[in-house]
């Protein structure tokens, strides 16, 4: 595949069914599965800012034409440190093809070209490997693990933290 052709956009109306969908299928948003969602948050959403809010945001993952998946971003951080947390999910048939690492690198160029940021971070599982790969990839480097951070399937479970400040990725 082109990886060229990994394109992040701003969410259109008919996207809403896609994101809804992650919200209600269980597991399709893979491993970040914490039960059901109010899917409707993502049509009250999309009408109050179209998902690009001044700290937090989301973008459609698309290649040529098609409907990858989203990215995302929340504050963390505090008072004048404020950084973002970045995350992505993809469907399934799109995973494994290099559009996650593409998707999450052009994310993190975007906040670093039109958001003043310093530091970006992502957190994920001990047992996800293609997104550890990917974002190690992208310039990101291991800072630690989070011990029994979340709640999921369960039990708690480990976070494994990764970073990247500005300047670290690699062409710039
Ligand atoms: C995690 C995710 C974003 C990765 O994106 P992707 O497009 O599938 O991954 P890529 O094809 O870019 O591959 C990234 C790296 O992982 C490797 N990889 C891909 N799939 C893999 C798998 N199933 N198991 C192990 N390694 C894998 C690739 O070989 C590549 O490694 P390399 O750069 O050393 O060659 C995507 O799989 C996804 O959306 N998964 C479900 C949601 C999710 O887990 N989100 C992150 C939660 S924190």
């Amino acid at each position: 595949m082109d990886i060229d052709a990994v394109e992040l956009r701003s969410v259109r109306e008919p996207d809403l069914d896609l994101l809804r969908r992650f919200d209600t299928e269980v597991g399709l948003i893979g491993p970040n599965w914490y039960g059901f969602r109010d899917a409707g948050r993502q049509r009250r959403r999309f009408e109050t800012d179209g998902f690009l809010g001044a700290e937090d945001g989301r973008l459609i993952v698309a290649v040529e034409d098609e409907v990858a998946g989203f990215v995302g971003w929340n504050p963390a951080g505090q008072g004048a440190g404020r950084y973002r947390s970045i995350g992505i999910a993809l469907l399934p048939e799109w995973r494994g093809k290099g559009v996650g690492t593409r998707a999450q690198q052009l994310l993190c160029r975007y906040l670093f070209t039109h958001t003043t940021v310093h530091r970006l971070e992502a957190g994920t599982q001990p047992e996800n490997e293609a997104e550890q790969r990917a974002l190690r990839r992208i310039g990101f480097r291991q800072e630690g693990v989070l011990r029994g951070a979340e709640f999921r399937d369960g039990g708690w479970r480990d976070i494994v933290v990764f970073g990247l400040l500005r300047g670290e990725q690699p062409g710039e």
